[in-house]
């Protein structure tokens, strides 16, 4: 069991997943990128097919039950894993949830409407309600008040989980935590890593996993992948949670502008679109280690730890550990975009 952490003890917290999550080397994968890979496995968290938000989840479901919350409030994109883990998790906990559904991507087609997390959610039962902005975090989070005073005007109590880098980022606490767990499953068996690679979308993920390092005394170098914004813009993000996330657990000394690390060489066309390096690493992955990434974020992490290994940023024989953050209802929502690559020669 990992050790307890100093400074974590006074956050509210509800155990949601199974952890600790495996820490599983990819031998093939590994060997056709010339490094010894590992994969930290938090698409088996276990709530609802999975992923990092379970995580994050423990701590804002906490903190939700601490208030006396009853329902739960949660903005994302139409195919959210986050949404749909807030939903598996409230109905866990025998709370009513709320999702709005922000329209980010503009070439959504009827999989993406209807299937992968959407589908979840319905059968989680959650009330869904469209909101026609995907760029707009103080927009979304602000309908998302408004429905909160409608909950509290039919006796409810909400919880509201929000978007905006304005409020307490309390999900990365949960990768504070995680941190430990996977750096005491490899000092078991004896080793430590070069590298570690993480999607970087709300930056929690990321945040959470710089500061959880530095916390038990790994300066490794942790390289996030973006997935919803551009480096400069993702930089600053990550900058903010890290240092409030280092302040929250007092101890603010841990955190260090250096060690933000973003880059954006596989982002492009945009957040939820698809490139041929996504293609490529979700095609290698699940061909070399019958690993599934999907095509938003694990799918782009992977691209982006590919692309550090060919550039040389990531050196060759290192050992690197890669987060499987997850996401896997998001493959067949993408179905329909990965069909023509699948059937062509670059899905071989
Ligand atoms: C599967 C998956 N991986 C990674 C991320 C990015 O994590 P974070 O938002 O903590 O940066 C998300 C965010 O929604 C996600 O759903």
């Amino acid at each position: 069991m990992p050790r307890p952490l100093a400074g974590i003890e006074k956050f509210p917290r509800i155990r949601l997943g199974h952890a600790p999550t495996p820490l599983d080397r990819a031998p093939n994968l590994g060997a056709s990128l010339g490094i010894d890979l590992w994969v930290k496995r938090d698409d088996c968290t276990g709530l609802a097919l999975g992923g990092n938000k379970v995580r994050q989840l423990e701590f804002y479901l906490g903190d939700a039950r601490a208030r006396g919350a009853d329902t739960v409030l949660i903005t994302g994109a139409v195919q959210s894993n986050f949404v749909r883990l807030a939903a598996a998790g409230a109905r866990q906990l025998g709370m009513d949830i709320h999702i709005q559904l922000e329209e980010r991507v503009d070439d959504a087609d009827d999989l993406y409407r209807t299937s992968g997390n959407v589908l979840l959610d319905r059968l989680l039962g959650a009330t869904l309600h469209p909101f026609p902005v995907g760029e707009d975090e103080a927009a979304a989070d602000a309908s998302l008040e408004d429905l909160a005073r409608s909950v509290t005007a039919g006796g409810g109590k909400p919880y509201v989980i929000h978007l905006g880098a304005d409020h307490p980022p309390i999900g990365g606490l949960g990768y504070v935590v995680a941190a430990n767990e996977w750096m005491e499953q490899a000092r078991a068996r004896g080793f430590g890593f070069d590298a570690v690679v993480c999607a970087s979308g709300s930056a929690l993920t990321h945040a959470g996993t710089l500061i959880g390092m530095r916390a038990i005394g790994e300066e490794t170098p942790v390289y996030g992948v973006c997935v919803r914004r551009d480096a400069s813009l993702q930089h600053a993000r990550v900058v903010k949670r890290a240092a409030e996330l280092a302040a929250m657990i007092d101890r603010p000394a841990l955190f260090d502008v250096d060690g933000v690390d973003v880059s954006d060489e596989v982002y492009l066309p945009g957040y939820g679109k698809l490139n041929d390096a996504v293609r490529e690493a979700v095609s290698m992955a699940a061909r070399c280690e019958a690993l599934l990434l999907d095509p938003v974020y694990t799918g782009k992490a992977m691209a982006g730890l590919i692309a550090h290994v060919r550039s040389g940023r990531i050196a060759a024989g290192n050992r690197v550990l890669f987060i499987h953050t997850g996401g896997l209802p998001g493959i067949f929502a993408y179905a329909a975009k990965l069909e023509p690559w699948l059937s062509n020669e670059g899905g071989r």
